[in-house]
C-alpha cells in the first residue's frame, strides 16, 4: 500500500513536470528503450515491449507508460522497456511490434489501436513464440488480457446519466451518443453496456456516432452539426470518454445551449474532473491504471520466463485480470481520484476552479 501511493506521488510530481514530453523526445517515431536500473538483457534481463495505441488520451503518457515501466523495474531491476506509442495509426502500431520483435523482445504488452487487425500481430509474435499480454482492449489469441469491466463502463454511464435526467424531473426527451473508435473492442463494449440502460430508459436515442480514433475534435464537429437537427429536444448527451466529451461540450458551448445538458465521460482526465466541479460535465469513470499496470507487468514477467501468470478469471477463453470501473460526480471527486493521490488538490482546484473547489467542500 505504500509502495503504491510513493509509486503514484512519484508519478504525479513527474506528470507535473511534462513526463509526457520528456518521454515523446526519445526518437521520432515515438519508440523508445529504458534500461534497468542495475543493467540490461546482455546482462540476463528479460525485454518487455510495450506498446500504447495513442496520446490524445492523457491516461497513456501520464499514467500507463510510468506505472508500467515502475512495476517492471520494481520485479526485474535489470529487464529493459522497448516502449512505442502508435498514435492512433494501426499500421505504424504493427511497425512498432516487428521491431520489438526483431529487437528480441521476450513478451508484448499490447493496446491495440485496431483489435481485429493485431491478432496478426499475436500470429507472428506466436510465429517467434513470443507470448502477447493483451493490455486493457482485448485480443483474439493473445495470452493473457488485463483490463476493466468495459460493458460496465457504459452501463455505469449511462445508468449515471439517467439518474441525473430523473432526478432533475425529466423522463423523456432527446439524447445523442458519441461512441468510441470503431476499431477500439471497448469501444463496442462501453456502447453495448450504455444501450442496454438507455434502451426503454424512456428517452430517445435522437442519434448517435462512432467517434473515429476517439478523436475530440470530430466529437466537437459531429455534435455541432446535430445542435440544430435536435433543436429544443436534447436533455443529454451519452459521450464514451472525457477527450469525447470535452469535444461535445465546446460544441454545445459554441453553439449557444444554455444550461448545458449533463454530458457523461471517462478516464478522470484532470480536464474533465475540472469541468464537473464547474458543472459542464456530469460525471466520468475511474479506472484505477496503477492495478492495471501492475497486473500487466506481473503477467508480462511470467510469461517472458516461461510461466503461467495468475488470473482472476478467464475472458473470451483468455486467462485475465479484470478490474472494476467506479462513477465519478462532483461529490465523491474527494473520495476518489484525490484519496488515491492521483491529482493533488493544488492540480485540480486553479483559476476558476478553486471557487467550486471550496463549495464542493475539496480543499
Ligand atoms: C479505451 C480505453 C479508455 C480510453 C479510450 C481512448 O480503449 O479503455 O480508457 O482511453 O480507449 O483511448
Amino acid at each position: 500500500m505504500r509502495a503504491r501511493s510513493t509509486r503514484l506521488a512519484g508519478i504525479a510530481l513527474a506528470a507535473g513536470l511534462g513526463l509526457a514530453s520528456l518521454a515523446a523526445c526519445g526518437s521520432s517515431d515515438n519508440t523508445s528503450t529504458t534500461p534497468g536500473s542495475t543493467g540490461d538483457a546482455a546482462a540476463g534481463g528479460k525485454k518487455i515491449a510495450l506498446l500504447l495505441p495513442e496520446s490524445k488520451t492523457t491516461r497513456y503518457e501520464t499514467f500507463d507508460k510510468p506505472l508500467f515501466e515502475a512495476a517492471v523495474k520494481a520485479a526485474c531491476a535489470d529487464c529493459t522497456i522497448i516502449y512505442s506509442n502508435a498514435d492512433q495509426n494501426a499500421a505504424k502500431q504493427q511497425q512498432q511490434a516487428e521491431s520489438a520483435l526483431t529487437q528480441g523482445a521476450d513478451v508484448l504488452v499490447l493496446d491495440p489501436v485496431d483489435g481485429a487487425a493485431a491478432a496478426s500481430v499475436v500470429a507472428s509474435a506466436k510465429g517467434s513464440s513470443i507470448p502477447v499480454v493483451a493490455y486493457d482492449r482485448f485480443i483474439e489469441g493473445a495470452d493473457y488480457y488485463v483490463s476493466f469491466d468495459n460493458a460496465t463502463v457504459g452501463k455505469i454511464q449511462a445508468t449515471t446519466l439517467v439518474d441525473l435526467l430523473k432526478a432533475g424531473g425529466k423522463t423523456s426527451g432527446d439524447l445523442v451518443m458519441i461512441n468510441g473508435s470503431p476499431t477500439d473492442p471497448n469501444a463496442a463494449d462501453f456502447k453495448s453496456g450504455a444501450h442496454s440502460v438507455l434502451d426503454g430508459s424512456g428517452f430517445k436515442i435522437a442519434a448517435e456516432y462512432d467517434t473515429p480514433d476517439w478523436s475530440p475534435d470530430k466529437a466537437q464537429q459531429w455534435m455541432e452539426g446535430q445542435i440544430s437537427a435536435v433543436k429544443g429536444n436534447l436533455v443529454g448527451v451519452y459521450a464514451a470518454n472525457d477527450g469525447t466529451a470535452g469535444g461535445a461540450i465546446a460544441a454545445l458551448k459554441g453553439g449557444g445551449v444554455t444550461p448545458l445538458p449533463p454530458v457523461t465521460g471517462q478516464d478522470s482526465e484532470l480536464a474533465a474532473i475540472q469541468r464537473i466541479l464547474l458543472g459542464d460535465q456530469a460525471m466520468t469513470i475511474y479506472k484505477p491504471i496503477e492495478p492495471e499496470a501492475e497486473a500487466a507487468a506481473k503477467a508480462a514477467l511470467a510469461l517472458a520466463n516461461g510461466q503461467t501468470p495468475e488470473k482472476t478469471t478467464d475472458f473470451k477463453g483468455v486467462p485475465s485480470t479484470i478490474l472494476d470501473p467506479i462513477a465519478v460526480v462532483k461529490d465523491n471527486i474527494k473520495d476518489t481520484v484525490v484519496k488515491d493521490g492521483i491529482y493533488k488538490v493544488s492540480d485540480i482546484c486553479t483559476g476558476e476552479v478553486a471557487a467550486a473547489c471550496t463549495e464542493a467542500g475539496i480543499s
